[in-house]
């Protein structure tokens, strides 16, 4: 019997930690010592305020062809979120400016329309598409993993704030993901139908 019951209890716990996001904190804080170590807190003694804040998304980031920037704010750049399980983004899109379709591997993203007219959306694992045209001071949820998309549809710059439900959501963009990387050719031509020309193109487009 209690055999049993620890059985169930451990499952429990696994169900637990398979649900949540990043795990839940054991201290007040724990600045990272570094981006590449974070499992080593700076000494809780020696945070300031500094440590706390971030001023690094006053402005919009490099525009992209695509006319689109992004500055994340995860625990990378600002060491102060690390074991807190949030994170987010900044970004701004000119008119017409678009964010590829992308997933983030490990968080559920709320984004809030700041400023513009935003077609926005994502995919399903069905590939029912849902998406509209979202106003200056609207939210949208894309839930965790799912390929989401957005559009400047309105006559003037947009720009959206991103909080994410891990410090280090990840990202996936697709195109680059797909023709930037060193997938195989014979693969990705067998596998979107185009000849070796045509995939040169798309490759010399996405590698980075
Ligand atoms: C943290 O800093 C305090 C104050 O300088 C010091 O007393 C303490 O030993 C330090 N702790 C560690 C683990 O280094």
């Amino acid at each position: 019997m209690l055999k049993e019951v620890s059985v169930l209890l451990l499952l429990l716990v696994f169900i637990i930690a398979a649900m949540a996001s990043d795990p839940d904190p054991v201290m007040d804080f724990c600045i990272a010592k570094s981006p590449e170590n974070v499992f080593e807190c700076k000494n809780s003694s020696a945070a300031t305020i500094e440590d706390f804040t971030f001023s690094g998304i006053k402005f919009p980031g490099n525009f992209k062809k695509t006319g689109f920037s992004s500055v994340a704010v995860n625990s990378n750049v600002f060491p102060g979120l690390n074991t807190l399980g949030v994170s987010f983004v900044r970004a701004d899109f000119d008119v017409g400016g678009i964010n590829v379709p992308h997933y983030h591997p490990r968080a559920t993203e709320v984004a809030f329309v700041l400023e513009g007219k935003i077609y926005s959306g994502f995919v399903d694992t069905k590939n029912k598409v849902f998406a509209k045209v979202l106003e200056k001071g609207e939210v949208m949820v894309f839930p965790r993993g799912m390929l989401h998309f957005q559009l400047n549809v309105g006559d003037g710059p947009a720009t959206i704030l991103g909080s994410f439900d891990s410090q280090n959501p990840g990202l996936m963009r697709i195109p680059n993901a797909v023709f930037g990387s060193d997938i195989k050719v014979e693969l990705l031509e067998k596998a979107f139908g185009l000849n070796s020309k045509e995939l040169a193109k798309l490759k010399k487009k996405f590698s980075s």
